[in-house]
């Protein structure tokens, strides 16, 4: 299937990998984390992540699936004020780069916008089937489509605009805010542009909901309350920016690759297409098979050691959940597709107090978004004249997909 070499990945190490970038054009760096895995589970880098600071500290990656899950549920020893000083500087202080009490206390004040109850109520859902229709009307009647940027691409973010009681005419200019955010390590003038304009766009919005509050989730946002205490207008602001950021990219990837491996196996297609109820689990070894993001960091707050390996107070620490998802000392057969598979228990929603708060949202979006593809596309395949395939370092999933199927 779609193979474009456009570097030769046998000759490629871990430093070049890092060095390419978030979305590496790499179809298959698994060989390389395999090594890894093997023979230095506990590596020092001389490079560091597009998200890790680059003033000089030591650098180290894992890639075993036990030292992962150690790091990310050991708040203590492996903080994430890192993530705070990386990309906090275009998002404002978010959960994400917290420790501890004050963590937990933000945690639990953006909960309630989050909760199963709320998004499995059967309007929210009609909403997402529509977005996920309404992308769809605008292909289908070609009998073609890139689903990667018709489909995967736009639905997600469709869907937050419509969560967060935004007007859909400001789809457009959020989705290259939000594509600017993402590549804030490249370009950081046009990433901190990006955030401001944001900030501008987002304020008044969250000022209106806090006097005139709805059934949306910025509402839910500015009331949610703990013995008093409110998020701000910058606090809740700041929560969107990482909310579009980490809602619709990582939702895209995961669409992709549930793609992807579908086109790749038509039995596969054929089989979910007449048992939907497989598509959670398809959905879910999607993840494992090729975690959307790939890598989470901390920093050594204390000198510590991890697998004999010594690591400063100071140190990155990149946990790989991509490699820690293929480790083959927790999962039987890693590199192979098993929609069957039982030992699963991925890592990709990360582990411990940072466990992904979107989690179930993701899931019913990938759930809705899947089934509407299969009610709607026939004979859909891939377009034998333009190859395609999967790539990225800190992000994984496919680059294009075009495809054929039934006009309609
Ligand atoms: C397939 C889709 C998604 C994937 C793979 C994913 C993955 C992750 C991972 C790995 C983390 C842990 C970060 C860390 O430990 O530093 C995380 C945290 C988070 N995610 Fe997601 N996510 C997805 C979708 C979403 C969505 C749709 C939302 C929003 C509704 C969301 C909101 C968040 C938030 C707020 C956090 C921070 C939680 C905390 O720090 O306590 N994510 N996500």
């Amino acid at each position: 299937m779609g193979n474009l070499a456009d570097i030769d990945e046998n000759d490629l190490d871990l430093t070049t990998l890092m060095t390419l970038g978030p979305m590496a054009p790499v179809s298959n760096p698994h060989r390389i984390y395999s090594a890894l895995r093997n023979d230095n589970p506990v590596s020092e880098t001389t490079d560091t992540t597009s998200l890790a600071p680059g003033d000089g500290v030591r650098s180290f990656i894992l890639t075993r699936y036990e030292d992962v899950r150690m790091v990310l549920r050991d708040n203590k020893r492996f903080s994430s004020d890192i993530v705070q000083r990386t990309i906090g500087i275009v998002m404002g202080p978010t959960v994400v780069g917290m420790d501890g009490q004050e963590h937990l206390k933000h945690r639990t004040l953006i909960t309630p916008s989050m909760t199963p109850r709320v998004l499995k109520g059967d309007a929210f859902q009609d909403v997402v089937r529509q977005t996920a229709d309404d992308a769809i009307d605008k292909f289908i009647s070609e009998g073609h489509a890139d689903l990667h940027h018709d489909f995967c691409f736009q639905f997600p973010l469709a869907v937050f605009v419509s969560l967060l009681g935004l007007s859909a005419d400001h789809l457009d200019q959020v989705h290259r805010w939000v594509m600017d955010l993402c590549l804030v390590a490249h370009d950081p003038e046009k990433g901190l542009i990006a955030s401001e304009k944001l900030l501008e766009y987002l304020t008044p919005i969250v000022q209106d909901k806090r006097e005139n509050p709805g059934a949306d989730m910025i509402s839910t946002l500015v009331t949610s309350d703990i013995d008093g205490e409110q998020l701000t207008d910058f606090e809740v602001v700041s929560f969107l920016r990482l909310l579009v950021l980490a809602g619709a990219e990582t939702t895209n990837h995961l669409l992709g690759t549930a793609c992807y491996v579908m086109l790749d196996d038509s039995k596969l297609m054929a089989r979910v297409r007449t048992d939907r109820s497989l598509v959670p689990a398809l959905i879910h070894e999607c993840m494992r098979w090729e975690s959307p993001i790939s890598t989470v960091v901390r920093e050594a707050a204390v000198d510590t050691e991890i697998g004999g390996v010594q690591i400063p107070k100071g140190s990155s620490v990149l946990c790989h959940i991509g490699a820690a998802n293929r480790d083959e000392r927790q999962f039987k057969d890693p590199d192979r597709f098993d929609i069957d598979r039982e030992d699963n228990e991925h890592v990709s929603f990360g582990y411990g107090p940072h466990y992904c708060a979107g989690s179930h949202l993701a899931k019913l979006e990938a759930e809705v978004a899947l089934n509407a593809l299969l009610d709607r596309l026939f004979n859909l395949k891939p377009d034998p004249d333009k190859p395609y395939r999967m790539i990225g370092f800190s992000f994984r999933g496919p680059d294009c997909l075009p495809v054929t199927f039934d006009p309609a």
